[in-house]
Parts: C-alpha cells; structure tokens; sequence
C-alpha cells in the first residue's frame, strides 16, 4: 500500500515521499481498519515535516492529524463501528491508503456526509467551538475578535459564534476578503495593521472585548491584545509566522490582560470519551446541514504529495489542500 513517509525534518515538499509499505494486516479483537478517503493538510502538518511541531517521531516517519476513511474490518470486541461506516480517526499518521487503530480512536460519522467536509471534521471545528465556550462565559450580543479570520478556523468560528448571538471582529490580511467572511456572518472585517485597536473601537463604538483568539504570533499577537477590555482573555492558539507572542507590557500591568493558549487534545481531554463522540455528532450534523463548511481549494492523488505540500504552503488560497490516497472520491 501507499503512504507518505519522511526521512529527514525539512522543507516539507523536499523531505515527504510517497512510499510502498506492507499493508496495516488484519485487526485484533480491540481494533479496527479502513481505507484513508480523504486526508487535508493543515499547518501543524507543515510543522511536522519542518520538525518544528510538539512532536518530532524518528525517522521515518508518516504525518497526518486528521482523515475520513471508510471502514473495513473491525476485531470482536469492536460494537460502535462495523464495515462499511465512515470514521475519524483520533490517532495521527494518516497519510496514508490504509489505518489500523485502537476502535476507541474510531469515532463514527453518519452516512452520506460529504467527505471532503469530513476529512476536515476531527480538528478545526471543535477547536472553533471549545476556544468560544472555555475561557470566557460570553453572553448573546458580545463581541469576539480574532486574526487569520479567513482561515478554516477562522471561517468556522464566525459561523459558530453568529449561531450564538456574539459579534465578531474578523482580522485579516487581505481587503478582498470582506465580502465572503460577511456573507458567513461576520460583523467585521478589518484588515491587520499598526492602528488595529482604533478602528476596532471606532467600528464597534468602543465596545469591551473580553475574548481574543489569535494564530500568528509575533507583533501581530500584541495588536489583538491591544484590541481587548480591561481583565480580557487572549487565547494564542497557533503561529501562522513561527514566532513567538510579542504582547506590550501595559496590557498586563495596567489593564490585566491575560494570555492562555489552546491546545484541542489537551481540552478534548478534559472530557469523557461519551462528550468527545457527543461533540463530534453535533459537529458532523452541522456539517450535513451545510451549517459548517470550509472552502477546499485543490485535491491532489496521494502520488502528488510533493505538489500538494507545495500548495499547501503557498498563501492566498481559496481554501484546504486535500489528497485522496485511494482515487478519486
Ligand atoms: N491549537 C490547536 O489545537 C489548533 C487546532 C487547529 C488549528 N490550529 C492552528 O490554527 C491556525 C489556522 O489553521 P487552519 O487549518 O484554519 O489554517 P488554513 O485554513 O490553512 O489558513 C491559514 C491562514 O493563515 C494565514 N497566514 C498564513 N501565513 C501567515 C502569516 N505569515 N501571517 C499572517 N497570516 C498568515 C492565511 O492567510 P492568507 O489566506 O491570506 O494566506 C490563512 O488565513 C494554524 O496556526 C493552526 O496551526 C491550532
């Protein structure tokens, strides 16, 4: 079978190769197997292959946080899933034709929902979700801001908080976006820049803002902070420019500003096995009623992965890159 290894930390399109490896066998009574549909690739993939993600396996090594796949044999003493359901797989290393998983890892998702949508289910919408409901206690008509508003987080949180009843600031960086991110609800769409924090209280009439998410890191960490209320949350969640949070002083000595950061498995784990698969029913239900949707803007063979991590790097897309290890689909 085909699966994308790397032999070395790198430039991602240089170091990862499409690779023939033994097949996954059969399952054992706790386990389950299926075919890899579709799998997209998101930044901490990117991380990966750079070596620059919390984890850094030895070589080589096979990337891949998140898949739909189509099951095909479950061990005995696997009851929630039987062939032939559509899982997400809770373990990474899916880049790959085939998985071989614990069946507790195997979360089912219903029949007939689009797969190019559920290969994009297991990580960006609960991290959307649980970055709304665990920091601060928001009430209907408060606002929220966030940066790479246009991302698929970015996307799915706007739709998520319109659901609530909150208003959101939605920092980007390129102007033509506005129209697609109000089109899917957002109240604001403003473009990053050195005066943030005073167009964000003209536009809102100074309205408190007590919850920031943010993925950029560095200067731009600091102009979402600026933005905040007095004792607001800023919640660091990703580094789309590899560096470091750099927030201004007085946000924390005068104005009590905190910063938390977002990690969705050390959040799902606060949560029982029974709460994750209720998150991720509600999730793909959204998703089947075209509630839920991030954009997909190529989809290459698994044979391509070079092109296809190449892509994924280039900014300006109109959407995920997504592969499909076992043909079209
Ligand atoms: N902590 C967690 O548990 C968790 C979970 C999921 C995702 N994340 C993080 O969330 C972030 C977004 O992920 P995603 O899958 O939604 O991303 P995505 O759909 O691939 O979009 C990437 C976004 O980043 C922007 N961007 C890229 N390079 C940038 C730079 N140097 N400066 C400013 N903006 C830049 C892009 O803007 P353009 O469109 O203008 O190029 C786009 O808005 C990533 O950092 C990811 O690691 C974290």
């Amino acid at each position: 079978m085909k699966q994308v290894l790397i032999d070395a930390y790198g430039t991602p399109w240089e170091v990862a190769r499409c690779a023939e490896v033994e097949d996954v066998g059969a399952p054992a009574a706790d386990e389950v197997v299926f075919d890899v549909l579709v799998f997209p690739i998101n930044p901490a993939d990117m991380w990966f292959c750079k070596g620059s993600y919390r984890l850094k396996p030895p070589l080589p090594a096979t990337p891949g946080a998140e898949c739909v796949g189509r099951v095909t044999a479950v061990g005995a003493a696997v009851k929630h899933v039987k062939p032939g359901d559509l899982v997400i797989n809770l373990q990474r290393e899916n880049w790959t034709q085939k998985r071989r998983v614990k069946g507790d890892d195997a979360i089912p998702l219903p029949a007939g929902i689009d797969l190019r949508q559920a290969a994009m289910v297991r990580i960006n919408p609960p991290t959307a979700q649980l970055m709304l409901s665990d920091f601060v206690d928001l009430k209907g008509g408060e606002w929220v801001i966030q940066n790479v508003a246009n991302s698929a987080v970015g996307r799915l949180l706007i739709v998520l908080a319109h659901q609530r009843g909150l208003r959101t600031v939605n920092v980007v960086r390129r102007p033509e976006l506005a129209a697609e991110l109000t089109g899917l609800g957002a109240d604001l769409v403003l473009v990053d820049g050195r005066d943030l924090a005073e167009r964000v209280s003209q536009e809102t009439g100074g309205a408190p803002i007590r919850l920031g998410v943010e993925a950029i890191g560095g200067a731009a960490t600091g102009r979402l902070a600026d933005c905040l209320a007095t004792d607001g949350t800023l919640v660091h969640y990703g580094s789309m420019s590899g560096e470091n949070p750099e927030v201004g002083r007085s946000n924390f000595i005068y104005r009590g500003v905190r910063l938390t950061g977002f990690m969705l498995g050390r959040f799902l784990s606060r949560r029982s096995p029974e709460k994750i698969r209720a998150i991720y029913a509600d999730l793909a239900g959204q998703v089947m009623a075209g509630r839920l949707y991030a954009p997909v803007d190529t989809v290459y063979p698994i044979d391509k992965i070079k092109d296809a991590l190449a892509h994924a790097d280039r900014g300006g897309r109109n959407g995920k890159i997504l592969v499909c290890p076992n043909g079209p689909i």
